[in-house]
């Protein structure tokens, strides 16, 4: 039997993305169609989903909600994949300038919780037969944003006293909470009771996160690693105890790499196409990169590349204060990021005073991001958490080694090209123990000592981008979640 499955989340690649959630929502959904699911989505209506869905209709009217005057439900579908997609249409709450969360000077919108209730609540509504057409069995929702669906149903089912969809809650980020005023919780129309420890509050304050980790059937996160390190008080932003106690419905299901995106063999917006066995064209990217970027065009220098949210979890503070070594050896960095304007100011300047070696650029661009990808000798991304990373997975698929600290995802896709790790031919990347300086560096040093050494640094190359891992795995891995629940 097909198994209706809603996903709810704020981002979908192409439409809108601001970091890896947004690529797993464009990719997850047609890898679990492909596997005979039926699958939807529902995205809040911001500028670019409007303007980038085909053929949008109205589903139902809402009226006023959530301090929107008109809120209506649309029903569309996505050119890039053909996915069917749920839209809410409210203007005074969707249609802003910039960033979905974050106003121009980096603070999160005012009325955020009304924003992502409206998300939360319509996908109840939908699970409550809205579009008569569609019924979900299965509301699967992504990251604090769709935190309150689970709570909106388990509201209806007891009102109703039956069960009305089963629910899956996606931890992308724990670091995201979704945390508002207690006094918040009265524009949500959830029961009183539900403003509880034993619910959606969390110290005092409102918890769109919590309130998924608590009310959803089942609990999954993006990688088997953190999986296990969220239910430490270390790494458990004050949830761990709640998700030690939902150990049993809790999964980690590493996520994918979409190939038909990610792919050096066929991807036309790189100087030139190249694979494991095809390895020159990668060196035209190569100097192509520092042609873009203005460094010294060295075929040689070892070319360490950055493609990143500009945020403490990346811990790209640390990679500025072991930039000397890379620098000493004669290395070169590039680096595409957009975030923390301190860390943005710290990268360039460092980068003015190095012109011919560390080049940076402000901003958001995803063919830039292809251009690094393919262009770097080593990807960096030494996070100080890490709850899967795709970053590091499009560069082991490019050949550009991967330099890693050891947590979360990051832990469980990449192995460090540490001598008995070539021997046993396993290496595909850098992988440091410590957040410390000493131990980044050390991983540096591996990083050159490898480069100078050509056949095994190929070799190491060639086995990266041999590496599976495509979403089949996985989407077989939420299919089986999803038969269990229904
Ligand atoms: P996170 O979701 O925490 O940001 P991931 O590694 O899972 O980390 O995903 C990041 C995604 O966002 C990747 O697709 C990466 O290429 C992309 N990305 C991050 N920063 C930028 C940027 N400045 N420009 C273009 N793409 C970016
Ligand atoms: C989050 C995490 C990242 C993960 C992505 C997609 O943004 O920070 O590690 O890969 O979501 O799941």
């Amino acid at each position: 039997m097909t198994t209706r499955a809603l996903h709810v989340a704020s981002e979908l690649y192409p439409l809108l993305k601001t970091g890896g959630l947004a690529d797993v929502v464009g990719a997850l959904p047609p890898a679990l169609i492909e596997r005979g699911a039926d699958v939807r989505v529902l995205l809040p209506g911001f500028p670019s989903v409007a303007a980038g869905l085909a053929d949008l209709k109205p589903v139902a009217q809402f009226g006023n909600r959530f301090g929107a005057a008109s809120v209506t439900l649309e029903l569309g579908t996505l050119p890039s994949t053909g996915i069917a997609v749920y839209m809410i249409r409210a203007d005074e709450l969707y249609i802003r300038h910039g960033n979905p969360y974050l106003d121009d000077d980096h603070v999160p919108y005012g009325d955020n919780a009304q924003r992502f209730a409206l998300l939360g609540w319509t996908a109840a509504q939908i699970a409550q037969h809205v579009d008569p057409a569609w019924v979900p069995q299965i509301v699967h929702c992504h990251d604090w944003h769709a935190g309150l669906a689970p709570a909106y149903l388990k509201a209806a089912e007891r009102e109703k006293g039956k069960t009305i969809a089963r629910t899956i809650f996606s931890v992308h980020n724990l670091a995201y909470q979704g945390i508002f005023p207690a006094r918040q919780f009265a524009l949500l129309g959830l029961p009183a009771d539900f403003f509880n420890m034993h619910g959606v509050e969390f110290y005092g304050q409102l918890s769109f996160l919590k309130a998924g980790l608590y009310y959803a059937d089942r609990i999954t996160t993006v990688s088997p690693t953190y999986a296990r390190e969220i239910q430490t008080l270390a790494q458990g932003g004050g949830l761990d105890a709640l998700l030690r106690e939902r150990s049993k419905d809790l999964s980690g299901i590493l996520n994918g790499v979409d190939y038909a995106v990610w792919s050096p063999i066929n991807d036309t917006t790189v100087a030139a196409r190249y694979g494991p066995s095809r390895l020159p064209g990668k060196r035209a990217c190569k100097e192509a990169l520092q042609k873009r970027f203005g460094i010294a065009e060295k075929g040689d220098a070892l070319l360490f590349g950055v493609v990143s949210r500009l945020t403490e979890q990346k811990g790209l503070d640390l990679l500025l204060a072991t930039l000397p070594e890379i620098i000493r050896r004669g290395g070169q960095l590039v680096v595409l990021g957009t975030g923390d304007p301190a860390l943005e100011n710290g990268l360039l300047r460092v980068a003015q005073a190095h012109p011919d070696t560390v080049a940076v650029e402000r901003g958001f661009d995803e063919t830039l991001a292809h251009m690094i990808v393919a262009g770097s000798d080593v990807i960096a991304v030494p996070s100080r958490f890490e709850p899967c990373g795709l970053t590091q997975l499009y560069a082991l698929a490019y050949g550009s080694l991967p330099l890693v600290h050891r947590v979360g995802g990051l832990a469980d896709t990449v192995l460090d090209a540490s001598l008995e790790n070539l021997a046993d031919d396993l290496a595909t990347g850098f992988v440091f123990e410590h957040f410390e300086p000493e131990a980044l560096r050390a991983a540096i040093r591996r990083a050159f000592a490898l480069y100078a050494r050509r056949t095994d640094w190929k070799a190491t190359q060639q086995r990266a981008m041999r590496q599976d891992f495509g979403w089949g795995a996985s989407a077989e891995r939420y299919l089986a979640l999803y038969r269990e629940l229904v």
